[in-house]
């Protein structure tokens, strides 16, 4: 049971603030790291990169390229508004500190091992994480999103780097979150980011995946106005498939309807799986 380090009730506060894009302000944008856990694979992380865009690029490398570097920009300027308006979002979600909690146990019953929060924003889930006694650390394609997580939790470690080339070791994870960072990824991209999930995860490692349903299964995917960058939503039943064709088997899944007070009217998933 991983509660060493339980957070304790959230304190009371004013709900969130609706997500207003003419708060977001701008910022520079530095260039793409890539998180590494040793040397070598920090070098094959930056070749992969350098592949997505240099000679012998497949028209593929490009497209998921270009995403990832217009996700980047567009995060590095809605960094500061985002995480003013969702560092405190879990206190008002009591169905995603569950889900989050039985991933916890469920990375601890496993050996506990370390846990990437990959697309981490500004940092607040992963810092969650730790408090569930997880040795957990951030990965971010968005520099300033990894600048303002770790001014706010200068006790864990952050790094810039792409979800699907993160240069993490093979099989060093005991679990891997993706909390809505999947969303901006070109729908026929995400096979390599789930083949990226299960590759850096240990054998009985776990994956927990948040993202919004599309409408019905004749819309296995379906585009919409997300506020910082052009995003995807998907049927349930088809990303699950997908994380079964990467290796991941399904253990469990929550769906939190959307409520009249919701900007958007759209089911919430978390898809907890398991690499074989
Ligand atoms: C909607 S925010 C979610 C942030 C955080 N997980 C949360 O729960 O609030 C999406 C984040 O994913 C990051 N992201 C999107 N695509 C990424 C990729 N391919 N590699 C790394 N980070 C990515 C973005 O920079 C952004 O910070």
């Amino acid at each position: 049971m991983a509660n060493a380090k339980m957070p304790g009730k959230f304190p009371r506060g004013p709900r969130t603030v609706p997500w207003n894009l003419t708060n977001i302000a701008s910022s520079t944008v530095s260039p793409l790291s890539v998180a590494a856990s040793t040397p070598e694979t920090q070098r094959q992380g930056e070749r992969k990169h350098k592949r997505a865009s240099g000679p012998g690029a497949t028209l593929a490398d490009v497209i998921e390229h270009d995403a990832l570097t217009a996700t980047r920009h567009a995060y590095d300027a809605a960094a500061s508004t985002y995480a003013q308006l969702f560092r405190d979002s879990l206190r008002d979600s009591p169905l995603d500190r569950a889900i989050l909690g039985v991933f916890a146990e469920a990375v601890s019953a496993g050996g506990d091992g370390q846990v990437a929060d990959l697309g981490c924003g500004p940092g607040h889930v992963t810092a969650y994480l730790d408090g569930l006694g997880l040795a957990a650390f951030g990965v971010d394609a968005s520099p300033a999103m990894i600048e303002l997580a770790r001014e706010a939790y200068p006790g864990l470690r952050f790094d810039v780097g792409s979800m699907a080339a993160s240069g993490i070791a093979d099989g060093a994870l005991g679990g891997v979150l993706s909390r809505w960072s999947v969303i901006h990824t070109p729908p026929r991209e995400l096979p390599v980011i789930l083949s990226e999930f299960h590759r850096v995860l240990a054998p009985g490692g776990h994956l927990l995946i948040g993202f919004s349903a599309s409408e019905d299964p004749s819309h296995p995917t379906q585009v919409f106005d997300h506020a910082v960058a052009p995003a995807y939503r998907w049927w349930p039943d088809h990303l699950a498939a997908l994380l079964r064709e990467s290796g991941l088997a399904e253990v469990a899944r929550t769906v939190r309807e959307p409520q009249p007070t919701d900007r958007r009217q759209f089911k919430e998933i978390h898809l907890l799986a398991r690499k074989a």
